[in-house]
C-alpha cells in the first residue's frame, strides 16, 4: 500500500507549481469561506497543502494554523507564508489526526480536499467536534468521486484506482457519494448552515457545533 505521507511528499513541487483546476469554482469557495471569519477568531486548517488557501484566508482572522501530514508540503507553505509575511500564519508538519488532539480550542476548523484521504474520518470529525468552541464551525469541501454526479467517470476511477495505488501513484482515497459527506458531518453531531455542490462532484458544507 503507498504510504500516504511519502506520496503527498513527493508530490508537493509538482501540486505547488499545477495551476487551479477552476478558479472559479476556488473563488466561490474562498468568497464563501470569508463570509463566516471575523478578525477575533482563531482557525486551524488541516490538510493546508502548500499554504495558498492559508495566505489567502489568514488576514481575516486573529490567528490561522495550516498543518499538513507532509513537511515537504509545509516547507513549500512556510517559504510562501514568510514572503506574504503575515505574523498570524504559521505552519505545523502534523497528520490530521495528530493535529486534532491539541489541547486548545479553535472557532473554526477547516479542510479542502482532506477528509475522503484520510484513514478513519469518522473520528476525525469527532475530534473535530471536540476542538470546537461552542458555536464554532467546522467549513470543508471534499471530492465525490463515487457519486452519480460525476458520470460514467466513477466506473473508470473505481477500476483504475487499485492499479494507480499499486505502482504508486495514487494515495489512499475514499470513494464517496455526496450522501456520505453529509452523513460523516451529521454523524458527528454538526447542525449544516450551508452546504452546496461545485463543481458537481465536490460537497462544500459549512457545519456549526451547537453552543
Ligand atoms: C489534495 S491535497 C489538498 C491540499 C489543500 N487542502 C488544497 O485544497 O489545495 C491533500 C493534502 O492533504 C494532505 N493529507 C492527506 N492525508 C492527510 C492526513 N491524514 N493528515 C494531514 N494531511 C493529510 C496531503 O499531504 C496533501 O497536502
Amino acid at each position: 500500500m503507498v504510504d500516504s505521507k511519502k506520496f503527498w511528499d513527493r508530490m508537493a513541487p509538482k501540486y505547488a507549481e499545477s495551476p487551479m483546476r477552476s478558479v472559479k469554482d476556488y473563488e466561490h469557495t474562498l468568497a464563501i469561506t470569508k463570509s463566516y471569519l471575523a478578525p477575533d477568531m482563531r482557525v486551524l486548517e488541516l490538510g493546508c497543502g502548500t499554504g495558498t488557501t492559508a495566505l489567502s484566508l489568514a488576514p481575516l482572522v486573529g490567528q490561522y494554523i495550516g498543518t499538513d501530514q507532509s513537511g515537504e508540503m509545509i516547507r513549500i507553505a512556510r517559504e510562501k507564508a514568510e514572503e506574504a509575511g503575515l505574523s498570524n500564519l504559521s505552519f505545523l508538519a502534523l497528520s490530521a489526526q495528530e493535529s486534532t488532539q491539541r489541547d486548545e480550542r479553535f472557532d473554526v476548523v477547516m479542510g479542502f480536499n482532506l477528509f475522503h484521504l484520510t484513514p478513519d474520518p469518522e473520528g476525525l470529525m469527532r475530534d473535530i467536534f471536540a476542538l470546537l468552541a461552542p458555536g464554532g464551525l467546522m467549513i470543508s469541501k471534499t471530492p465525490c468521486l463515487a457519486d452519480r454526479a460525476f458520470g460514467w467517470k466513477r466506473f473508470l476511477v473505481r477500476a483504475i484506482l487499485p492499479l494507480l495505488k499499486r505502482i504508486g501513484k495514487a494515495p489512499q482515497v475514499g470513494l464517496w457519494r455526496i450522501a456520505d459527506v453529509d452523513r460523516l458531518i451529521d454523524g458527528a453531531g454538526f447542525e449544516t448552515v450551508e452546504a452546496g455542490n461545485w463543481p458537481a462532484i465536490s460537497r462544500y458544507v459549512v457545519a456549526r457545533k451547537l453552543e
